[in-house]
């Protein structure tokens, strides 16, 4: 076997693999709860038409481009028995393939940043015929996120719930580093900057639950920073509103583990960090938990909220969000089984 054909065998497997490597990233073919290619509301449908558009766009240049490569390469190749084959005549500064070319480019670029202009206007802010928008305020922090909505004087963590068909504006604050805002089938990115406001709007057209993901690097946990936007009807959203601003629940009488369980949060320093309104109002460093029980996540989307994964994150909250803020406070406590016990039932507890 020549070595030379053996290295082109060699090339075409290479290829092989890495055009199925290529695929296999590929998340329009299966279920991917944070693929951009799958857009569930007018912004992030604005925003995959003009990925689309581009990639058209390109892929026709590619096309072009590439094929008259080719033809060149097989037409002038020096064949067998023509050693001595002088170069084939030049085509430097034909008019007409100068100017083709200019204006080929000029026109491809226009069909291009036309729509690019229209889309940042449209995503930049909610268009007035959508009427009125419900505003939250999401803060990031290294590695949770807290949402505020202050004209339902409400604050809820790592699960944001809006309403379907209605425009929402976010505004963006950051208080530590800078992280980024993107739910890939909503809307996305936007910096979260520190001591800067920014803003995004997005609407979601359907009821369901969107993930969210932090885009910027942010420190240690930066991978682990998620969170979850729920969409509900307008009645299912009023209604969680109101559970919302209802007093959260606490243990009664006879609930003995969730009252060892609240005295243990009391007396552990909990409190210190996490606000439970009508436990210890004020802790502002970790995330609100008044209605935590209500929630289908732990530790800012990467857990369900089971009592397994709960007792999981108070017995090793290293190893779930490695860098995080409450492992020194909690390695303090030295908390033993049947107090992480007890925790889990009160926290659950808390709707
Ligand atoms: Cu926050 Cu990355």
């Amino acid at each position: 076997m020549r070595p030379f054909s053996f290295i082109r065998k060699k090339l075409v497997y290479l290829s092989l693999l890495a055009t199925s490597l290529f695929f296999t990233g590929c998340e329009v073919f299966r279920d991917a709860p944070q693929s951009t290619f799958e857009a569930k509301g007018p912004v992030a449908q604005v925003q995959l038409d003009l990925m689309n558009l581009t990639l058209m766009v390109c892929t026709f240049i590619f096309v072009v481009v590439g094929s008259v490569l080719l033809y060149a390469v097989i037409r002038f190749r020096r064949k067998p028995g023509e050693k001595d084959k002088v170069i084939p005549a030049q085509a430097h500064g034909n008019p007409m393939i100068e100017i083709g070319l200019i204006v080929g480019s000029v026109l491809l670029l226009v069909i291009i940043a036309v729509p690019t202009f229209k889309a940042a206007v449209y995503s930049y802010d909610v268009p007035e015929e959508y009427g009125e928008p419900l505003e939250i305020i999401a803060v990031g922090y290294q590695w949770w996120w807290s949402f505020e909505y202050p004209e339902q004087e409400i604050v809820t963590a790592n699960e944001m719930v809006i309403p379907t068909d209605r425009p929402v504006r976010v505004h963006l604050r950051a208080e530590d580093v800078i992280h980024s805002f993107w739910v890939p089938k909503l809307a996305g990115k936007r910096d979260m900057i520190p001591h800067r406001s920014n803003f995004l709007w997005l609407m979601a057209d359907e009821v369901g639950e969107y993930y969210g993901q932090c885009a910027e690097f942010c420190g240690t946990s930066h991978a682990n920073m998620l969170f979850r936007v729920f969409a509900k009807e307008e009645g299912d959203f009023d209604q969680w509103v109101e559970e919302q601003q209802a007093p959260g629940r606490q243990p009664k009488e006879d609930e003995e583990l969730e009252l060892f369980g609240k005295n243990l949060f009391q007396s552990k320093g909990c409190v210190q960090c996490h606000n439970v309104t009508e436990v210890a109002p004020g802790g502002v460093l970790g995330p609100d938990l008044t209605h935590f029980g209500g929630r289908t996540t732990v530790a800012a989307a990467l857990l369900d909220n089971t009592d397994d994964n709960l007792a999981l994150w108070l017995r090793e909250p290293e190893r779930v969000k490695p860098g995080n803020l409450m492992t020194e406070a909690v390695m303090e406590q030295n908390l033993t089984e049947e107090e992480i016990e007890a925790l889990v039932a009160f926290l659950s507890s808390l709707k």
